[in-house]
């Protein structure tokens, strides 16, 4: 099949979450499995600084957005094996910008516009390179309208005529929500602007469009595809979801092991695998302890966060817990992650009040990142929703327990560590289920006492390296999801 992704973000070249490192791996395992694969991202000032050798095609395109013509420009960039190809879209006033979507923590006011554009230059993308796609695999609200699109105004366009539009939606917090006027940019007519199709509570409503328009639907593991038609978990759009649950399914995401793995990690203290992360570890835990100027203690819990610290990650529960732990408990922490203003506030003034026991880092730094999946022994994750999470993947595969609530993506991945669960093989970390502090720390002690076991706390851990939570074990189930839909579009077609 050629199959098209369109995003906001992908690695190497722009990622602010986890949507990047899915949209920029699941096409080497969509080409594994034979298929062509595309992905088309904004040329951001960020795709800059990776050395990939990004070129333009000479293709230009010109669209109406609202009262002005805006023109942009194709360039293209290989992937690392044949049948992977990275396109951008160049329109430099509105991506040639420090950030991807926030200026000083604050959306860009023309986001509606940005993103417009961009969802009509994938349409465009698609006529001027003559990609003819089998499926044209959109993502988050950003790219919401491609699906509206391929139905309104390009419904006639040849490119499209067998093509199937797949819809992920990979965060139901974020939805794209912006005034009717903005119907303006749009270039379509507004009686689309009904409750049935783009309006929702007076709004258009691109995450809405996306579900609406497109003709398979899928987020990020089965346990959340199950809670977003659910009011608890749905932000609203459950109602929708449930009249679309036919074509609507969970596909857990897949880690990119070629990049994820303590035996190459380049940026670890040492390198080791499941039979040999008894030394590993504990070299890692010392030198991370020494990078961040904690006393280098081998026996005391080293408990690691990375993390965005927002509300759905529940980083105000870990604030509320954080100062009885450093006051009475003997374990160490590390916390990796920009967010909340006021988070970061009372994690900086723990972080002084508690300088042996606690180390903040309040920035990006994948470095950094592998050195803690590598270096502490939990990985904690009080998410109040979590579509899929990678971070208790990578954690897993780095021989780190993770601990975590049991909702969404993490219920579906973390196997709670009993005796039983141990013996047979399932036991990879520590769930628990209250959105509340003491459910927190419980499990934390519950954790911790473990960790004092030592013979069996490393057979916890090395139960979690040896579980496959790689593309091999999912990106089938998206083959299966395009060709499905493939076959109800268009039922003379042979889809391979
Ligand atoms: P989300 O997309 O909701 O933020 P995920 O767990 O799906 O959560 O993905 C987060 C990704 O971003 C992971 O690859 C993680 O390693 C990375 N990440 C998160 N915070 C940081 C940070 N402060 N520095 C470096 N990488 C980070
Ligand atoms: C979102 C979700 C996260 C998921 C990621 C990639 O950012 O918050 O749970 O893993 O998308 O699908």
């Amino acid at each position: 099949m050629r199959i098209l992704l369109a995003s906001s973000e992908s690695v190497p070249f722009a990622k602010t979450g986890g949507l990047a490192d899915v949209c920029g791996t699941l096409p080497y395992a969509l080409a594994e499995l034979g298929h062509e694969v595309g992905i088309i991202i904004p040329a951001y000032r960020a795709i800059w600084c990776t050395a990939k050798p990004i070129r333009p095609l000479g293709l230009e395109f010109i669209v109406p957005v609202g009262s002005k013509t805006v023109s942009g420009q194709l360039l293209e960039c290989p992937g690392d094996v044949p049948g992977v190809t990275y396109y951008f879209v160049r329109q430099d006033y509105y991506y040639d910008r420090d950030e991807l979507y926030t200026v000083h923590g604050h959306d860009y006011a023309d986001n509606c516009e940005r993103f417009v554009f961009f969802c009509r230059a994938v349409m465009e993308a698609v006529r001027l390179l003559d990609f003819r796609p089998d499926i044209l695999h959109a993502n988050d609200w950003q790219t919401g309208l491609v699906p509206v699109y391929r139905r309104t105004l390009y419904a006639q366009a040849p490119e499209f005529q067998r093509t199937a539009c797949v819809f992920t939606v990979h965060n139901m917090a974020f939805q794209g929500e912006f005034w009717h006027w903005d119907m303006l940019l749009t270039d379509l007519d507004w009686s689309y602007f009904n409750w049935q199709q783009m309006e929702f509570y007076g709004k258009l409503n691109f995450l809405k469009c996306g579900f609406v328009f497109s003709d398979a639907i899928n987020t990020v593991s089965p346990r959340y595809a199950e809670e977003i038609q659910t009011p608890q978990f749905g932000c609203g759009l459950d109602g929708v979801l449930r009249s679309r649950r036919d074509v609507l399914r969970g596909i857990l995401n897949g880690v990119d092991y070629g990049a994820w793995n303590p035996v190459t990690d380049p940026e670890i203290a040492q390198n080791y695998d499941a039979d040999t992360v008894r030394e590993g570890k504990p070299r890692c835990k010392a030198a991370l302890q020494a990078e961040l100027g904690l006393p280098v203690e081998p026996r005391s819990p080293l408990v690691g966060i990375v993390s965005r610290l927002t509300y759905q990650k529940g980083s105000d529960i870990l604030v509320g817990v954080l100062p009885d732990w450093l006051a009475r408990e003997n374990a160490q922490w590390v916390i990796l992650g920009k967010g909340e203003p006021d988070v970061e506030r009372q994690l900086l003034e723990l972080a002084q009040a508690f300088p042996h026991k606690l180390a903040v880092r309040l920035e990006h730094s994948e470095a950094l990142a592998r050195r803690i999946q590598a270096g502490a022994d939990l990985f904690l994750m009080p998410s109040r929703f979590e579509p899929c999470g990678l971070t208790q993947l990578q954690a897993l595969k780095y021989g780190t327990v993770p601990v975590v609530r049991e909702i969404g993506g993490l219920a579906d991945t973390i196997t709670d560590y009993t005796p039983e669960t141990l013996a047979d093989g399932s036991a990879n970390g520590f769930r628990f289920a209250g959105e509340d502090g003491a459910s927190l720390s419980a499990v934390l002690r519950r954790a911790c006492d473990l960790y004092g076991d030592t013979d069996t706390w490393y057979r916890l851990v090395r139960n979690g390296m040896s579980q496959d939570w790689s593309w091999r074990r999912t990106a089938p189930q998206y083959e299966s999801m395009y060709r499905e839909t493939l076959r109800r579009l268009y039922p003379d077609a042979d889809p391979r």
